[in-house]
């Protein structure tokens, strides 16, 4: 947790968002794997049904999101990030894509150490290339694992070959206008 809150800080920061948007980031990145190690048949059965059917793994997000607005969180961006920072979601905001995206480049993870780490030092930069080999890397290893594939899932990859980088203000018609 502590490593993906200081690359979500170090990104937020890069961004150049306020104060209070760094300490949001921070927050979500200590809070969204509250759950992880808690057991899975447990966390099946506190799910809200539309994710009752989630892979064991993936149960954590959406269970902690469930929790923290029980206990009065009422920040919906930052529930949807927490709830979704395994699975994706077409409607992940800066913030959500930013956990979704530091979940998996943390320098923790041992396997492909050297390109996880060429990825998280292009963040947040080249925040729409590294976002879309993240997810793609993600859809993948479901590909791989033969799980089906989440419609938010989809969803968010196929927003994120349709849309622009969360901090772009517009102005570039990119080369799919046709301009
Ligand atoms: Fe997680």
């Amino acid at each position: 947790m502590k490593r993906v809150a200081s690359l979500m800080e170090g990104w937020a920061r890069g961004l150049g968002l306020p104060e209070s948007e760094v300490l949001r980031w921070r927050a979500a990145a200590y809070l969204h794997d509250v759950l992880r190690d808690a057991d899975w048949d447990d966390l099946r059965k506190q799910a809200p049904p539309a994710v009752r059917d989630l892979p064991g793994p993936l149960l954590h997000g959406p269970v902690a999101s469930q929790r923290l607005w029980e206990e009065g969180v009422e920040d919906q961006e930052f529930l949807t990030a927490v709830a979704y920072h395994t699975v994706g979601y077409p409607e992940l905001e800066a913030m959500g894509q930013a956990l979704f995206v530091a979940d998996f480049v943390e320098p923790g993870r041992r396997e492909d150490r050297e390109w996880r780490r060429q990825l998280r030092e292009s963040m947040p930069e080249e925040w729409d290339r590294v976002t879309r080999i993240v997810t793609a890397t993600r859809i993948h290893r479901i590909l791989q694992r033969e799980w089906p594939l989440r419609r938010e899932t989809v969803g968010f990859w196929n927003r994120l070959v349709g849309q622009k980088a969360p901090d772009d203000q517009g102005g570039d018609p990119g080369p799919e206008d046709g301009r």
